[in-house]
This record gives C-alpha cells, structure tokens and sequence, in this order.
C-alpha cells in the first residue's frame, strides 16, 4: 500500500466522523507491519474533552487486534494545508513508534515527515527507567 492508498483510506474513515461539535471532519488511516490497514474519524462528545481523535481511534482499533508494529499512518482533514496531528496524538503515535506520518487534505496534498519530525524530544519508556 502506497501513500496514496493510505491517505484515500483515512479519507473513506472521515466520512465516518461524528463532529456535531466542531464540524471539524478528520479521517486516519495506520499501516501495520502484517499489511492490514485499521481506519479511523474523530468522535465528538457533548462533553467536549471527552471526544477522541481520529488518529486514536484507530491506533486503538488496530492495538485491540493485536497488532504492535507500524509503518504508517495517514491524516486526512479539510484545511488548507495537510492536518497535523494534535499533541496528544503525537504521543500516541510516538508510543506506538510510527516511523511515518503522512499529513493530508482534501486537495490531496500530502506531506510526510518522520517521527523525530513529529515529536522531538518525546517523552518515552526510557524516561521511566
Ligand atoms: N482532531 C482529530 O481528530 N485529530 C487531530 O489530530 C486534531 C483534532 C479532531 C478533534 C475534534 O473532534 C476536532 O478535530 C476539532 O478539534
């Protein structure tokens, strides 16, 4: 699967979205190492701290299958440049040591930067030793 691939699937997973909140629609697409793909959209919550993010959802998804190992995952939003993921989902990803984020619109414009791009300085496991 190419990159395009992947943002195309963050894409059909933004379709998904519940933001009644924000209308801030954003799709995310993770590669694993087996090959499969796990999608996932932001998920809106009256409570508004209780919504979770599309990268997230589906860092968890493909987590509770039992996959472990990443190459990639997509971001897909409708802003004028590629969606950069949030803060918190930085450190989910840094958590899960994805090498590759792919940052996109619905332009189809796609950025790709590496892990130590996305987090410098990350706290990590090493900081609990
Ligand atoms: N959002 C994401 O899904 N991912 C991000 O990395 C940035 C923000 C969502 C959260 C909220 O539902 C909406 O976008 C507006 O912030």
């Amino acid at each position: 699967m190419d990159d395009k691939d992947l943002v195309q699937v963050a894409m059909a997973y933004r379709e998904h979205a519940y933001a009644p909140y924000s209308h801030f629609k954003v799709g995310a697409a993770v590669l694993a190492k087996s090959g499969k793909v796990y999608g996932g959209c932001n998920v809106e919550n009256s409570s508004y701290p209780v919504g979770i993010c599309a990268e997230r959802t589906a860092i968890c998804k493909a987590v509770s299958e039992g996959e472990r190992e990443f190459l990639a995952i997509a971001i897909v939003a409708a802003s004028a440049s590629p969606c950069a993921p949030c803060g918190m989902c930085r450190q989910f990803i840094a958590e899960m040591k994805i090498p590759r984020i792919l940052m996109a619109n619905l332009k189809r414009e796609i950025k790709a930067v590496t892990l130590p791009e996305l987090l410098p300085f990350a706290f990590s496991e090493e900081n609990l030793q």
